[in-house]
């Protein structure tokens, strides 16, 4: 794992536009796995700006999202398609014909997780895959105890998970139970991964991450298992590895 260590979000947040960027130069069809979260609003905003000033064009991009919350269609304004539409996707030159999530309402579940991965297959793998990661660890929706050899799959989310995104929706009882997911080894497949974490409440997670204990109780732990992992860490969400590393 390549560790990049930043002084602050914004920081973060350009250094991860700047791969997103090289990689899309090389590459104008690339594959791109894209994450919710207030974590990558940062590398979004950079995204939109160097479409704008800088005419990095995404006609040619294809998107895969990591997850969806169950029961949630894509005109809910609590999808996770909505915020992809709103904060990255209508402010590109990206066709919604290339950007591609889960469905939270097709019924059986069953059946949109074989879809979603088999589409994953076909369309990508990603070339580079972004993760944020949940405070206990969680990427994507993969929550602590999922199975490295998971792929897509319908789980419930944790107490904790749920009341750390009830501040997307209006109350957190309104937050859904459950959701849909890549897998650990679906994220797995992707050519490169960029994690990025950051803020004291990250803090935590990142020194576990870096204990390099490989342990289904800490899911991001699995990508010690990926040989093309970069971490962009802001100086507070490093702080706890940092001491433990003097
Ligand atoms: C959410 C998403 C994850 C995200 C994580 C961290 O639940 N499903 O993909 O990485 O939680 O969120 P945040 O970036 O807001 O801290």
């Amino acid at each position: 794992m390549k560790i990049i260590t930043v002084d602050n979000y914004n920081e973060m947040s350009k250094a991860a536009a700047q791969l997103v960027e090289q990689q899309i130069l090389g590459n104008r069809e690339t594959v791109l796995g894209l994450a919710t979260g207030s974590t990558p609003l940062g590398l979004y905003e950079n995204m939109i700006e160097g479409y704008q000033k800088r005419g990095i064009s995404y006609r040619n991009v294809q998107t895969l999202n990591l997850d969806e919350y169950r029961g949630l269609g894509k005109t809910h304004p609590n999808s996770y398609y909505t915020f992809m539409c709103d904060k990255l996707f209508s402010q590109l030159d990206i066709p919604l014909a290339n950007v591609h999530l889960p469905d939270g309402t097709t019924q059986p579940v069953e059946a949109e997780c074989r879809r979603y991965e088999a589409l994953f297959d076909r369309i990508g793998p990603p070339h580079l895959q972004i993760l944020g990661m949940g405070t206990n660890g969680h990427i994507g929706f993969n929550e602590p105890g999922t199975a490295e050899h998971s792929l897509t799959h319908c789980v419930e989310l944790d107490e904790s998970t749920r009341a750390n995104n009830a501040r997307f929706f209006e109350s957190a009882d309104a937050v859904p139970t459950h959701a849909i997911t890549l897998g650990i080894a679906s994220i797995l497949k992707s050519g490169k991964i960029v994690l990025l974490a950051s803020g004291k409440k990250k803090a935590e997670a990142v020194k576990r991450l870096l204990d390099q204990e490989i342990s289904e109780d800490f899911p991001a732990s699995f990508l010690w298992k990926h040989e093309d992992v970069t971490l962009i860490v802001d100086r507070d969400a490093y702080q706890l590895a940092q001491q433990e590393r003097r």
